[in-house]
C-alpha cells in the first residue's frame, strides 16, 4: 500500500496524511519516511509514534476466582477487569456473559462486540462445560432428566448433557455441559432434579478450555488457535 494511503488507516484525510509526511512525523521501521508513494505495509508505519492501524482486538481468558465479579467496574467489589494487567484493562475488554459471584472459572474477555453477542446467543450454539458439585447421589435417571431439557418456573432448559464423575450417597460430582446460559441456569438445573449444587466451576466455552496452568486470578491472551476455533464456531472466520 502506498503511504500515504496507509496513514490515513489512523483516520486522517489523504491530504492531512501528505502534510504530515512532508513534516517528518510519519516513520517507517524506525525511519522517517518522507516518499507519499512508497510502498509499505500498514503495520509497519507510525505517525508521531503511534500505530496507524486500530489495535488488533483483544481476546482474553481469566481463571475467575470465588468472590470476583463478572464485570468491569464497580464501586466496591473486585471484578474481573481488575484482574487484568494495565496495559490490557486500559483497552477495556468486556466478559463474554456472566459467571455468579461464588462460581468460578473460565471467563473470556473480548473487545470484539460480535464475538461475544455471538458466544452467548443461544443460536450459534457455543457449549459451555461445568464441573459441578451437588448434594446427594446422582444417577442414570439424572443423565435421562438433562438429556430431555428441564421445566423450571419460568422457562424450559434445552436438553443438556450431564456426565457423572463421581457418585456418592451425600456428594456427587458431574460435568454438565449447556449451549445457553440464564441467569443461575446450572444451579437451578441441580436444585430441580433434587440435587443443590455444593461448588460450581466453568472448564471450558467452545473449543476454548480453561488453561490448567493459570492459577485462579490469573489470565493470558487467547492463542491464535483458541481466537480462530472460536472464529469459526461463530460464523465469523473469514
Ligand atoms: N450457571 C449458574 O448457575 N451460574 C453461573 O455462574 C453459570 C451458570
Amino acid at each position: 500500500m502506498r503511504l500515504d494511503k496507509a496513514v490515513t488507516l489512523n483516520g486522517m484525510t489523504r491530504s492531512e496524511a501528505r502534510k504530515a509526511i512532508a513534516a517528518g512525523r510519519v516513520s517507517v521501521r524506525g525511519g522517517i519516511a518522507r516518499d507519499v508513494g512508497m510502498q509499505v505495509e500498514p503495520g509497519d508505519v507510525l505517525v508521531d509514534g503511534r500505530p496507524v492501524e486500530a489495535p488488533r482486538e483483544l481476546y482474553i481468558m481469566v481463571n475467575k476466582p470465588a468472590g470476583v465479579l463478572t464485570a468491569t467496574e464497580d464501586g466496591r467489589q473486585k471484578c474481573v477487569s481488575d484482574l487484568l494487567p494495565e496495559d490490557l484493562r486500559r483497552r477495556n475488554p468486556g466478559p463474554v456473559g456472566r459467571l455468579d459471584k461464588d462460581v468460578t472459572g473460565l471467563v473470556l474477555m473480548t473487545t470484539d462486540g460480535q464475538l461475544a453477542h455471538r458466544l452467548i446467543s443461544p443460536k450459534w450454539k457455543a457449549e459451555k462445560t461445568y464441573l459441578a458439585k451437588c448434594e446427594g447421589r446422582l444417577t442414570e435417571a439424572d443423565i435421562e432428566t438433562f438429556a430431555h431439557g428441564i421445566i423450571l418456573s419460568d422457562f424450559t432448559a434445552k436438553p443438556a448433557m450431564l456426565r457423572i464423575l463421581e457418585a456418592g450417597d451425600d456428594a456427587s460430582t458431574a460435568q454438565a455441559i449447556l449451549t445457553e446460559g440464564k441467569f443461575h441456569q446450572v444451579k437451578r438445573m441441580f436444585a430441580a432434579i433434587g440435587h443443590p449444587l455444593t461448588a460450581l466451576s466453568r472448564t471450558r466455552i467452545g473449543c476454548v478450555t480453561l488453561d490448567p496452568t493459570l492459577q485462579p486470578g490469573q489470565c493470558r491472551e487467547l492463542t491464535v488457535e483458541e481466537r480462530e476455533g472460536l472464529m469459526e464456531l461463530c460464523g465469523l472466520k473469514e
